[in-house]
């Protein structure tokens, strides 16, 4: 048995814990209405299972997904009242019985597995993200943290890099030596995707609608940047083909990472080489693909012309992480493993640039939204 000595109930603090109560029409709406912070008692040990772990959360990502899945838009949903923060880490309060101790040990600074607990997983955990001061969580849903990084780069570890690998890696085949057109680069998963080719010896040219926060996607591997402002009054985008032809010789580049969808997607199959890859990552532009409240069904979906398809050879390809790895498990644990062993080496490390005390929990979902955040984002439960 390896427990904390005197741990019950009382030797812990109350923390606080942010709830949404119920889903959104669209996130803001979500945001506005339906998102309480309210105090946590602490959970006690007497109620947890033997194989369960009691995690004393010091940094949740605030991440994108957050956002769309409370306003149901998302196509895997979370029932409320629930926590958000897909992912999160802390340090290890207590053990049950059955935990491990070479595994999973009281003191241990750990990471959260987003597809084992939290509300991306399809599991009893699900109702219970990051946005917490604790996680009561099976062992099994936690690796420790690579030394490097700090509380903050750990939450925002597996679920952006994970994406950004499957994508990349596992559907792009990209190799040393080719370019990639990364859009939406300054995004948690965009900036993953950028130091993972950085480490690849795959030449990245990267867009975004933000002159700073493309320095800081340049500083993180990126060698061209475009700043896509501008141009079709009803986007706000301007076109991009001829500086993309310019930066690759008129030859176009090798593979598209789109996690912005939209005008973006459209413009994007003008300067691609023959047989190109496009990975269709996500669709920051056009959030609102589905209803809101969690009503099924993608009335306003993207489309990509099959004309563009045919012509340019492409492989078009689509990319979803989690969906993957629930049909083929066997292709998660290198996966994971790869990213942790990367950032154990200080090959990868997430950028986080904002952190907000939970009492704003609001203000860092609605910075994620707005635009505000380049790479990751943290919302740290012990700060009010
Ligand atoms: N395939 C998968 O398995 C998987 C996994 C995780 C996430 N996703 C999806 O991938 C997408 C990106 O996720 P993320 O976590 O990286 O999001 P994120 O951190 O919010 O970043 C998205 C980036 O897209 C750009 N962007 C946002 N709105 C835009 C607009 N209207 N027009 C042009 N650019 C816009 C922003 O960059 P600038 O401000 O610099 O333009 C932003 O940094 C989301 O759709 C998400 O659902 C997919």
């Amino acid at each position: 048995m390896n427990r904390a000595s005197d741990t019950g109930a009382s030797a812990w603090k109350a923390g606080r814990r942010a709830v949404f109560t119920e889903l959104g029409e669209d996130p803001m709406d979500a945001l506005q209405n339906f998102l309480r912070v309210e105090e946590q008692p602490p959970p006690d040990p007497r109620g947890c299972k033997p194989h369960e772990v009691i995690v004393r959360i010091e940094s949740s990502a605030v991440s994108w997904i957050d956002l769309v899945m409370a306003s149901g838009q998302y196509q895997h949903r979370c029932h409320p009242p629930y926590i958000p923060g897909v992912e999160y880490s802390g340090v290890v309060e207590w053990t049950g019985d059955e935990v491990d101790p070479e595994q999973i040990a009281v003191g241990d600074r750990v990471l959260s597995d987003f597809i084992a607990a939290g509300p991306r997983s399809k599991t009893d955990y699900q109702s219970a993200g990051g946005f917490a001061g604790y996680a009561v969580v099976p062992a099994s849903a936690l690796a420790r943290i690579p030394e490097r990084l700090n509380f903050d780069q750990a939450a925002n570890l597996l679920a952006s890099y994970e994406t950004a690998y499957h994508c990349l890696i596992t559907r792009g085949r990209v190799q040393a030596g080719e370019t990639v057109l990364i859009h939406g680069a300054s995004g948690a998963s965009g900036l993953a995707a950028v130091q993972i080719c950085r480490m690849l010896g795959v030449r990245v040219i990267a867009t975004g609608r933000s002159d700073e926060k493309l320095a800081l996607v340049r500083s993180q591997g990126a060698d061209a940047v475009i700043n896509l402002r501008g141009g079709d009054p009803s986007s706000g985008l301007r076109p991009f083909r001829d500086e993309v032809k310019d930066l690759t010789g008129g030859r176009g580049v090798d593979a598209v990472y789109d996690a912005v969808g939209g005008e973006v997607s459209l413009e994007s199959l003008r300067c691609v080489a023959f047989g190109a890859r496009f990975l269709i990552v996500g669709w920051t532009s056009t959030p609102d693909v589905a209803d809101g409240k969690g009503r099924r069904g993608s009335p306003r979906a993207n489309q990509l012309p099959t004309n563009l398809i045919q012509m340019k050879g492409l492989d078009v390809l689509g990319c979803p992480a989690v969906i993957t790895v629930e049909r083929d498990p066997r292709k998660r644990e290198p996966r994971k493993s790869h990213i942790l062993e990367w950032a154990a080496q200080g090959k990868i490390a997430p950028h986080v640039s904002r952190v907000f005390p939970i009492s704003k929990a609001t203000d860092a979902l609605r910075a994620r939204w707005d635009g505000g955040i380049a790479g990751g984002c943290a919302v740290r439960p012990w700060e009010f």
